[in-house]
């Protein structure tokens, strides 16, 4: 990554280039309040006083970077710092490092806005620490529960509370956040693109028309544990053949609804033991539809066909179209770019329900995401802190 230094404008990309690096799954785990985390939100608060704004962190751990004193009608640019396990370097990172650079440019230019503006970075966006998208803003607009969410769990069996309680976070806190919703005007996002469609349309920056609806599920396979070598292949009651099977039904339920996806990502079996026959395994789902009502049938049809002991909701993200007049508004400052949909969630679409929100896309030509090889172009990644600086002049100005 060390060309974003010769930049001398994404820099920050190279300093957190080493944080939260992960040896056995290369790329990057960066989850919530664990040690990768916590340097990030350091790092964050360190570059942003750089550039003279104040920081604070709000009731659901989003860190707010404040030009100008907070809202209301505050322009609010940014993203998330946190990945998905071997995620990639750009996935969050490139909207928050490109959102500070406008801020950095802009000041450097003299330039002062006649609104607040504000850089954010939300938290647990992949929710990868306790299984809820977009957690940091779910909260933040009412989407999720707080009681709900003090009660996950992580792989090691902490719950959100106690995780927060660790890091000297006040989980009584969490939940709906009007004093900071009635502070943003509007929420500009840019990101990485996560596919290939910008390097088939040739351009290096695009704005987003649409999110998927997508979701997330648990199911459990039940059998008896018994022994491997002991018990005869007539007399197994072995879950990992269901599991396995509900794999491939997966696979092909989505082949069936053209457009949708559908993706078993772990299989966790109890005990575990390679000379064990499973007691239980645990099947991860993402799903995803253009619609709401397809997403569900989509789900509907995978849980009739797995005939699973347990399908349990863990997140649910509903189909999302960007406010058009915003959009038209990045067109205009941006320059006619191509207008994508996204198949993947971000706090964007989280917010859309509550405030006018947009996307800026910057190319990946790698069209990879959730995966070490992500990458995008330093001349490109600057395109796009262009485009970004274009829509927060038009909107401060
Ligand atoms: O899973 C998603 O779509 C996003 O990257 N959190
Ligand atoms: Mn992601
Ligand atoms: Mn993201």
């Amino acid at each position: 990554m060390g060309i974003a230094a010769a930049s001398g404008l994404l820099e920050g990309l190279d300093e957190i280039a080493d944080i939260g690096r992960d040896p056995q799954r290369g790329g990057y785990s960066r989850h919530l309040w664990q040690p990768a985390d916590m340097q990030l939100r350091e790092w964050f608060t360190a570059r942003a006083h750089a550039i003279g704004l104040d920081v604070e962190t709000d009731r659901n751990g989003n860190l707010w970077a404040w030009w100008g004193s907070p809202g209301p009608d505050a322009v609010v640019i940014g993203s998330h710092l946190d990945s998905v396990p071997g995620g990639g370097a750009f996935d969050g990172p490139l909207g928050v490092e490109s959102a500070l650079a406008v801020v950095r440019r802009l000041k450097a230019s003299g330039f002062t806005p006649h609104r607040p503006v504000a850089v954010i970075s939300f938290a647990e966006e992949e929710g990868s620490r306790f299984g809820v998208a977009c957690l940091g803003s779910q909260l933040m607009t009412g989407a999720v529960s707080p009681a709900q969410v003090r009660a996950l769990r992580d792989d090691d069996g902490v719950s959100f509370a106690d995780a927060a309680r660790r890091v000297g976070f006040d989980a009584d806190r969490i939940g709906r956040d009007d004093e900071a919703l009635s502070r943003i005007g509007v929420f500009i996002e840019l990101h990485v693109e996560q596919g290939r469609g910008l390097i088939e349309l040739g351009s290096p920056t695009a704005i987003a028309s649409r999110i998927l609806a997508h979701g997330r599920w648990t199911l459990t396979f039940r059998g008896q544990g018994n022994h491997a070598g002991a018990t005869l292949m007539s007399d197994r009651d072995d879950p990992m053949i269901a599991a396995a099977r509900a794999v491939l039904e997966v696979r092909q339920a989505a082949l069936e609804m053209p457009g949708s996806r559908a993706t078993v990502g772990r299989l966790v079996a109890v005990p575990g033991g390679s000379n064990v026959i499973a007691s239980s395994v645990a099947m991860t789902l993402d799903a995803r539809a253009d619609s709401d009502e397809q997403t569900r049938a989509l789900v509907a049809s995978i849980a009739e066909r797995v005939g699973a002991s347990e399908f349990v909701e863990n997140s649910w993200s509903p189909q999302v179209t960007f406010d058009e007049s915003l959009a038209r508004l990045l067109t205009r400052a941006i320059g006619e770019v191509p207008v994508l949909p996204s198949g993947a969630g971000h706090d964007a679409g989280i917010l859309s329900a509550v405030v006018p929100t947009a996307m800026v896309f910057v190319r990946n030509p790698a069209g990879i995401s959730h995966a070490p090889e992500e990458h995008a172009e330093l001349d490109d990644c600057l395109a796009g802190v262009d485009a970004l600086e274009s829509v927060v002049r038009s909107l401060v100005a």
